[in-house]
């Protein structure tokens, strides 16, 4: 008879304990241990012994690579050129941000046919959203359902093109006495829907919702299990949508989607560096223009820094869309490499319109907007100024510097100040004017009126 006892999974990463913890071992989070139920099996220790089977590995012996597009350029982008069928992608995001408006949205477009299954909402809801977002598709089946069995059956016998499961954590197997949303049922219901989809080569698209306290799975435990896993992120009180791939089997994880969110859905934003500056002010102290390789786009944005003097003892250093460690090593290098007294100053760094950059080629640019904030001179406002900072001060080269510069000059930049090293590697043929760089230094001389 199977005994049931009971153990401890951090639903974060999926790592399991005997007794509870206050604090993951596995990826330190806290308090994310919840309780679940183990069904143990007698397990057999009988051996395999039948032949095994080969093939030998061959290059040319591959099945077609023919993808299914979603019709939604910045979604296709991401995925790498559309949905493989028999492919598993997993869409993460917080509640609300969008994630069932995107594949309704992109649902529509498919040219094949799609069950949508959904544990979240009514019929009428749905019906209520696909008029909201005026989609008349005759291709799309919805259906209301959480039980995996029932899920899996529907999914056998209509073997549909693709299917979309709104969420993961409201379907469940009832083999398990654990409630939907645990760790266990999330993945189990993932690998038995992966089977499915190999088998019938259809193409499933899981929507999951991630909380950061970790009171729901995060992704985590199931980025091992599906081939793809995509966040749609954003913030809450900017309309912008960003869709990153985090891990993909079928295509780079550089890429992103940029959507805006409207009252009737989701529209992709196909020029961002338009809408990134669109609400710059050109007369303003600590505001600098950069360039940053989001996949194999460049996007122009405006870095924005206020420095203010500090009437306590220890000052402020808050940094929004822009890595804080990254802010504080550049503040240390203008502190020592250009003399400004910085250490009694709060800084406050903002990349306009609610985008997050981790790219070292926006460094020179951070430095000249806190450079020309606390100086009180304009940074020159028809310059898109590009380099990494090293900690010697000297300006580093960067990759893909034609296709940067080539975006600054269609957005009408008249110049653009580039490493020198870039300079020299590549003679760049431009109509705007391009200035070589090799040290902060000259960099704020040059940059700052
Ligand atoms: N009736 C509505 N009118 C306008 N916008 C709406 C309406 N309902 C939802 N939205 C927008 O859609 C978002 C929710 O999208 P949804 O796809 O349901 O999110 P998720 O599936 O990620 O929880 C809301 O944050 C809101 O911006
Ligand atoms: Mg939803």
């Amino acid at each position: 008879m199977a005994k049931n006892r009971i153990k401890y999974v951090c639903s974060n990463c999926g790592h399991e304990e005997l007794r509870w913890m206050g604090k993951c071992p596995s990826c330190d989070s806290w308090n994310s241990f919840t309780e679940e139920l183990v069904e143990e099996k007698k397990s057999s220790k009988k051996k395999y012994s039948g032949e095994p089977s080969f093939t030998k590995l061959n290059a040319e012996a591959h099945q077609s690579e023919e993808r299914i597009k979603t019709n939604i350029e910045e979604f296709d982008r991401v995925l790498g050129g559309g949905l493989m069928p028999g492919s598993i992608v997993l869409l993460g995001g917080d509640p609300g941000i969008g994630k069932s408006t995107l594949v309704m949205q992109a649902a529509a477009k498919i040219d094949g046919d799609v069950l949508y299954i959904t544990g979240e909402e009514s019929v009428n809801q749905i019906n209520l959203r696909a008029k909201r977002l005026k989609i008349h598709s005759t291709r799309i089946s919805v259906m209301t359902e959480t039980d995996l069995d029932i899920i899996l059956n529907a999914i056998e016998k209509n073997a549909p093109d693709v299917v979309i499961v709104d969420s993961i954590q409201t379907t469940y197997k009832t083999d398990f006495n654990n409630a939907p949303g645990t760790i266990t049922q999330i993945r189990e219901c993932t690998a038995e829907l992966m089977q499915l989809a190999k088998k019938k080569n259809s193409a499933i698209i899981i929507v999951g919702h991630v909380t950061k306290e970790g009171a729901i799975a995060g992704p985590k435990v199931l980025e091992h299990i599906v081939d793809t896993v995509l966040q749609f992120e954003g913030e809450k009180s900017y309309s912008y949508r960003i869709l990153r791939a985090q891990k993909n089997r079928f295509g780079s994880t550089n890429e992103i989607g940029i959507f805006e969110m409207h009252d009737d859905g989701l529209k992709e934003v196909k020029n961002p560096s338009e809408i990134f500056l669109s609400e710059r002010e050109k007369e303003i102290t600590g505001s600098v223009v950069t360039s940053s390789m989001e996949g194999t786009r460049p996007i122009l944005l405006e870095v924005q820094a206020l420095v203010t003097p500090s009437s306590y003892g220890n000052p402020q250093r808050v940094a929004t869309g822009f890595d804080y460690r990254r802010l504080s090593i550049l503040l240390a290098v203008l502190e020592k490499r250009a003399n400004m007294r910085l250490s009694a100053q709060n800084v406050f760094l903002n990349i306009a319109g609610g985008i997050r950059i981790d790219e070292p080629a926006v460094d020179l640019a951070v430095c000249c907007a806190i450079a020309s904030n606390f100086s009180n001179k304009f940074a020159q406002n028809d310059m898109v100024v590009i380099g990494e900072v090293g900690l010697g001060g000297e300006v580093r080269s960067v990759s893909n510097i034609e296709k940067r510069i080539q975006e600054a000059a269609k957005l009408g930049f008249k110049k653009v100040v580039i490493p020198a090293n870039n300079y020299k590697a590549a003679k760049v043929k431009s109509s705007t004017e391009i200035i070589p760089i090799d040290n902060i230094l000259t960099a704020l001389k040059t940059i700052i009126k």
